[in-house]
């Protein structure tokens, strides 16, 4: 049975800057590879939809995401295919951007509103070493710039760019009663895991 490693959570250094590539001989390795499994298994212990190796201790430019069943943190999300990236990088980004609640697993009990764009070119490695070129767009394309920014130290809340779009993740069940504005027009009609096209 693999052994789930605890959370890192905000505050801790090691979330809080850019990690290293992964050279390709590391990658390749039993130890490397038995380290994925274990970010895929801590994935599902901790009931995300996406993580990165930061996140449990580990000090690369790796993460997975994927969303094969109903998550019960993002009731409204579509399904993602599970994937591993490996040094990811973004080639280029549309001029579109799009407007949702993100969570984190190592900021426990918040929710923020923010900005991205809507769709992404990113590259990388799959599990394997192979190179990956695809386009992103909507949910997917959220999930994997919120897990990329960890690459780089950077978490959700630093893209909030208003006091009242951080709230607690437990307001969110009471969504429905909110005023109508409130905290604004597109949070306000927004559930967990869809995209609003305005603020
Ligand atoms: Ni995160």
């Amino acid at each position: 049975m693999t052994e789930i490693p605890p959370l890192v959570i905000m505050g801790d250094a090691h979330l809080m800057q850019a990690q290293r590539a992964v050279p390709p001989d590391e990658l390749a390795s039993p130890r490397f590879q038995d380290r994925l499994q274990v970010l895929r298994a801590a994935m599902g212990h901790y009931q995300g939809i996406g993580i990165a190796a930061p996140q449990i201790g580990w000090g690369v430019r790796v993460f997975c995401m994927g969303i094969e069943h109903c998550s019960d943190r993002y009731a409204d999300a579509p399904q993602i295919e599970f994937q591993f990236w490996i040094n990811p990088c973004v080639k280029s980004t549309g001029s579109e951007t799009a407007w949702a609640w993100e969570g984190c697993l190592s900021v426990p009990g918040m929710r923020g509103w923010v900005e991205r764009p809507e769709a992404i070119v990113v590259s990388g490695l799959d599990e394997s070493g192979q190179s990956v070129d695809t386009s992103l767009d909507g949910f997917a394309a959220r999930v994997w710039q919120h897990e990329f920014d960890h690459l780089d130290g950077v978490l959700y809340p630093s893209r909030v760019v208003h006091p009242r779009w951080l709230v607690p993740e437990s307001s969110l069940r009471h969504q429905p009663a909110w005023p109508k504005d409130w905290p604004s027009e597109g949070a306000n009609a927004t559930p967990p895991g869809a995209l609003s096209a305005r603020a």
